[in-house]
């Protein structure tokens, strides 16, 4: 089946049998193996990635309906060879240790910050609920996800000023 893709914002085109899930198809056929395989039942959060800007488990989404919408997955964070803010966050915390559950835990707080950019402690935990670290590097993920919020919020602070001057 052929069908094309649209990955951090570019249209790639595969041809894969039906219902391959969108995880194979990223990693297998696109080379992008910053989403990782874990449960492969939607309870571990490794392979999340945004559709349309949303965190979901694509280790059970059929490419059939990937088609047509906007695919983030961690390699598309990054904007021109530089990390995000989260990204940077995550390694200014040390919010990782094997890295196997980095990737999804950074979709799931990059969908977060879109909709609530000053998250609570409590919506933090609730966004990465999902996400399973068997390392437990959930205090530090929670310290970096809000360094970042901050960091966010200072730039804005510092555009407004900026516009003002
Ligand atoms: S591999 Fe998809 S949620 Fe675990
Ligand atoms: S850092 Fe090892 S599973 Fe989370």
């Amino acid at each position: 089946m052929r069908t094309t893709l649209r990955v951090n914002g570019v249209d790639r085109e595969i041809d894969v049998p039906r219902r391959t899930t969108l995880l194979t198809a990223l990693r297998d056929d696109l080379g992008l193996t910053a989403t990782r395989y874990g449960c492969g039942a939607a309870q571990c959060g490794a392979c999340y990635v945004l559709v349309n800007g949303r965190a979901v488990a694509s280790c059970l989404l059929p490419v059939e309906q990937a088609s047509g919408v906007e695919i983030t997955t961690v390699e598309g964070l990054a904007r021109d060879g530089d990390l995000s803010p989260l990204q940077q966050a995550f390694v200014e915390e040390d919010a990782m240790q094997c890295g196997y559950c980095t990737s999804g835990m950074l979709i799931s707080a990059t969908a977060l910050l879109h909709a609530d950019p000053r998250p609570t402690d409590a919506a933090i935990r609730d966004a990465l609920a999902p996400n399973l670290c068997r390392c437990g590097v959930y205090t530090r993920a929670i310290r970096a996800i809000k360094r970042a919020a901050e960091a966010e919020a200072g730039g804005s602070v510092q555009a407004t000023e900026r516009s003002r001057t």
